[in-house]
């Protein structure tokens, strides 16, 4: 599963660490991985922000490093989640003529929450960036949940 937001900094990396921790925990394998849509940030590591907000969930993210999502993506992950509209709508546009990955918006995933953005934590604080850990996490519950049926 691959997560996608814009700079690959601060949402995706949360969805990203979110997941892996439950799946662990579930006992479940799955391939976890996240990209952003922009190339600003390749090769750095997550927002200090982001890494605080994973730490006091018990989450290291200090050694991922940020990537441009590409039109390989798509025949690499089966699934893989936008974190907002404008992530999904440039991800449509970069995706090959033909794949199977299923792209979704990832918020699409909670009910209730259908169609929303996880928004963009990075011009905010930190309880900005609690609030996207929240939305990512509701996310990862429903995805451990189907992935355990
Ligand atoms: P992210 O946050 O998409 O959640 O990683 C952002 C990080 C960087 C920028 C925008 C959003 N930026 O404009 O540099």
């Amino acid at each position: 599963m691959l997560f996608v937001c814009l700079g690959n900094i601060c949402r995706s990396p949360m969805a990203e660490a979110a997941l892996r921790a439950r799946a662990v925990e579930a006992g479940i394998a799955v391939t976890v991985d996240s990209a952003g849509t922009g190339d600003w940030h390749v090769g750095r590591s997550p927002d200090r922000r982001a890494i605080i907000e994973a730490g006091r969930h018990g989450i290291d993210i200090s050694g991922y490093r940020a990537r441009q999502a590409k039109a390989e993506d798509f025949l690499r992950f089966s699934h893989i989640f936008a974190l907002d509209p404008q992530n999904l709508r440039d991800l449509q546009a970069i995706a090959p003529r033909r794949h199977l990955a299923r792209l979704e918006l990832l918020m699409d995933l909670v009910p209730g929450r259908e169609g929303t953005a996880v928004v963009d934590p990075y011009y905010g604080d930190a309880e900005d960036f609690e609030r996207a850990w929240a939305d990512v996490s509701a996310a990862a519950d429903v995805l451990i949940e189907r992935l355990g049926r």
